[in-house]
C-alpha cells in the first residue's frame, strides 16, 4: 500500500525482558514506571488516532485517553478534541457498549467492523449509539485485498489483509487518512501488531523493555499471528535509539520498508556481478 494513502503508522508497547506483553491468561501487568507512563501519555497527545484490537479491550479495558489535564488543554488551544480518535478493530462487534473505550473522556471513537458483523444488527446498532462503525472488508471468504496489502506477497502464513472475515486494515488506514488522520498510535495487541506488520503497515516501533520476567509459551508477546517462514518476508528493522529510562530500555525501531530491501538487494546483485567480471 502505498505510504501516502495512509497514515503514519508507528506502534508503542511494553515487553518484559523475555518478549512478553502480558502474562499467560493474558492479564494486564505492570511492566513500565512513571517515566514510561509519561512518555506514552505525551505520545497519544501527539497523535491523531489510537488504534487497539478488541482482544486488548477484552483484556485489559483500556480508556486510551490522554491523562495529563495541561496536555488535553494543549490539544484544545490547538482546535483538536481532548482526546484523540479511538479506534477499535473489531470484526465482530465485539466490543461490550460499557467499555472504557467507549465510555471514558471526551472525543470520536469508531470501531472497525468486517461484513460479518452486519450479521447481528443489533450488536452493531448498540456500538453506534457510541461510536461510529465502519464496514471494512472481510465478507468472510479470502479476498484480494489480502495478497495485495501484502500478507500474501511478503511470504507471510497468513495476516489477515480482511479475509476470512477479518477487517481489512488497508481498507481502514486509507479511511482513517481520508479523515485527517496523519499519525496513527497502535497500542497493541499482539495479533494485530502481527497483521499491521505482517502487511507492511508499519513505520516505526517503540519498545519499553522492563526488568522483569513473565515467562509462558502461551503468554502473548510483541508479535504473536502465524510468523514468517524462514528466508521469506522477515520484517527488517533500523535501530534508532535505545535509551535507559526508569529501570528499563527504551529501544526506538524503523520499519525497513520492502522496496528498500528490493533496492539493497539489486545493488548487491550488481556488485556480485560486476565482482564477477573484473
Ligand atoms: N504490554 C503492552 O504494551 C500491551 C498493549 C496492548 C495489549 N497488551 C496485551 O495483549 C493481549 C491482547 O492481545 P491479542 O493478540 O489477544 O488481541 P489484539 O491484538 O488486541 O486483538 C486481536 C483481535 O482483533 C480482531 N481483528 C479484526 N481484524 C483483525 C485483523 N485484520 N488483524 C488482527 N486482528 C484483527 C480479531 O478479533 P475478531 O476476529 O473478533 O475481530 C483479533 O482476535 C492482552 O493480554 C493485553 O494485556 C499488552
Amino acid at each position: 500500500m502505498e505510504k501516502s494513502l495512509r497514515p503514519f503508522v508507528f506502534i508503542n508497547a511494553a515487553t518484559s525482558a523475555d518478549g512478553k506483553i502480558s502474562t499467560v491468561e493474558r492479564r494486564q501487568t505492570r511492566i513500565s514506571g512513571k517515566e514510561d507512563f509519561e512518555r506514552v501519555d505525551s505520545l497519544r497527545a501527539g497523535s491523531d488516532a489510537i488504534m487497539v484490537g478488541v482482544g486488548t479491550v477484552l483484556a485489559d479495558d483500556p480508556s486510551l485517553t490522554v491523562k495529563a489535564g495541561a496536555r488535553r488543554a494543549a490539544r484544545a488551544r490547538a482546535g483538536k478534541d481532548a482526546n484523540p480518535l479511538r479506534v477499535v478493530v473489531d470484526s465482530r462487534a465485539r466490543t461490550p457498549p460499557n467499555a472504557e473505550v467507549l465510555c471514558k473522556g471526551e472525543g470520536r471513537r469508531i470501531i472497525a467492523v468486517s461484513e460479518l458483523a452486519n450479521a447481528d444488527g443489533e450488536r452493531v446498532a448498540e456500538l453506534g449509539k457510541r461510536a461510529e462503525v465502519l464496514v471494512c472488508g472481510g465478507s468472510g471468504a479470502a479476498e484480494s485485498g489480502a495478497v495485495e496489502s501484502g500478507a500474501a506477497e511478503s511470504g507471510a502464513a497468513g495476516g489477515g489483509g480482511g479475509g476470512g472475515g477479518k477487517v481489512d486494515l488497508g481498507k481502514l488506514l486509507a479511511r482513517l487518512r481520508q479523515r485527517g488522520v496523519e499519525r496513527l498510535l497502535v497500542e497493541g495487541g499482539a495479533t494485530l501488531n502481527w497483521s499491521l506488520i505482517s502487511q507492511g503497515l508499519v513505520d516505526e516501533i517503540f519498545v519499553y523493555v522492563g526488568n522483569l520476567i513473565l515467562g509462558g509459551e502461551d503468554a502473548p508477546t510483541l508479535v504473536d499471528g502465524a510468523g514468517f517462514v524462514a528466508g521469506a518476508g522477515v520484517v527488517k528493522l533500523e535501530l534508532l535509539s535505545a535509551e535507559r529510562l526508569g529501570e528499563g530500555v527504551l529501544l526506538k525501531w524503523r520499519v525497513v520498508s520492502e522496496g528498500e530491501r528490493e533496492k539493497v538487494r539489486g545493488k548487491e546483485g550488481s556488485a556480485a556481478q560486476s565482482g564477477r567480471k573484473a
